[in-house]
């Protein structure tokens, strides 16, 4: 297996409830290293392109207007197979499908309010991190 990198966010419910110690804390107990971190508001604009993917999903809009509802921390995450070690401790999209021990088991308040992403393949992870992030930024 080989050192690589994913994307992360914690969404707004994460950052409303002072979590963000405590979910950073869980992907450092799974063998991630926070390689950059910075506190943002995302604008309309700036959720609108990077969920552009699911922009037909009856859903989008209301997801957009989550995203934008207080502060995100977008993360740089580096480790063995990061994409599935982050993807294995996120736990399921829907909180009542989580595993025990993983974060949204432990935080998630709903479907959407999820308390974070983490993107689902190494080529999205390049794609996202690439969205937020310059590479001076990043230090492993
Ligand atoms: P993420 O992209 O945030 O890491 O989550 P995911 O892969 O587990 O889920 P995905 O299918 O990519 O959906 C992206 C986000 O949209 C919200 N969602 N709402 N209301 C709904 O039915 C619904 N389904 C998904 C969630 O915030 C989900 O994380
Ligand atoms: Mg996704």
């Amino acid at each position: 297996m080989a050192v690589t990198r994913t994307f992360s966010i914690i969404k707004p419910d994460a950052t409303r409830r002072n979590l963000t110690g405590a979910v950073t804390k869980m992907l450092e107990e799974a063998g991630l290293r926070v390689v950059a971190s910075k506190r943002i508001q995302m604008t309309k604009e700036q959720a609108e392109g990077f969920y552009a993917v699911h922009k037909e999903r009856p859903f989008f809009g209301e997801l957009v207007d989550f995203m934008i509802s207080g502060p995100v921390v977008v993360q740089v995450l580096e480790g063995e197979n990061a994409v599935k070690a982050n993807r294995d401790v996120m736990g399921a999209t829907n909180p009542a499908d989580a595993d025990e021990g993983t974060i949204r088991k432990a935080y998630a308040e709903s479907i959407e309010a999820n308390s974070v992403h983490g993107s689902d393949s190494d080529e999205n992870a390049k794609i996202e991190i690439d969205f937020f992030f310059n590479e001076d930024e990043i230090v492993g």
